[in-house]
């Protein structure tokens, strides 16, 4: 339909709980995608959750997981789940993250 052009596309959002993240979750919720939205915070979850559940369309759905995505085990364990849970993959948010101010060629491992 011309005012769900995501409509049966799936699309995990790192850091989908607040900000930005919430805002672009709920952004492609209304354009007819299904979110999987993804954090550390339980209760930023759950009510991300409520928030975008009300904005999915029709067919549509808002699933949320636990991970930080800062932990490289738990960040292959959020791999395994998207593979396994998610019907499709589709589109991809990375918006967790941090900045640092430094040059891009001085950025560690660790910062990146
Ligand atoms: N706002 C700005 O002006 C601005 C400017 C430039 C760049 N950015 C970048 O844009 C992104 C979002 O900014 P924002 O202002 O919307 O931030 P925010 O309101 O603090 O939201 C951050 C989101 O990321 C999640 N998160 C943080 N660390 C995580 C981790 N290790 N694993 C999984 N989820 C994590 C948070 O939930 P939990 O804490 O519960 O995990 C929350 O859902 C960040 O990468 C930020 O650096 C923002």
């Amino acid at each position: 339909m011309a005012d769900e052009p995501l409509a049966g596309q799936w699309a995990p959002v790192t850091g989908g709980s607040k900000g930005i993240g919430l805002g672009v979750a709920g952004t492609l919720a209304r354009a007819g995608a299904s979110v999987a939205i993804v954090a550390r915070g339980l209760p930023a979850l759950e009510q991300a959750r409520a928030d975008v559940t009300a904005l999915v369309r029709p067919g549509s759905e808002a699933i949320v997981r636990a991970v930080d995505i800062a932990d490289p085990p738990a960040r292959r364990s959020l791999f395994e789940w998207v593979r396994e849970s998610l019907p499709a993959l589709n589109i991809v948010v990375v918006n967790a993250g941090a900045g640092a101010l430094v040059p891009f060629l001085e950025v560690t491992l660790d910062e990146w």
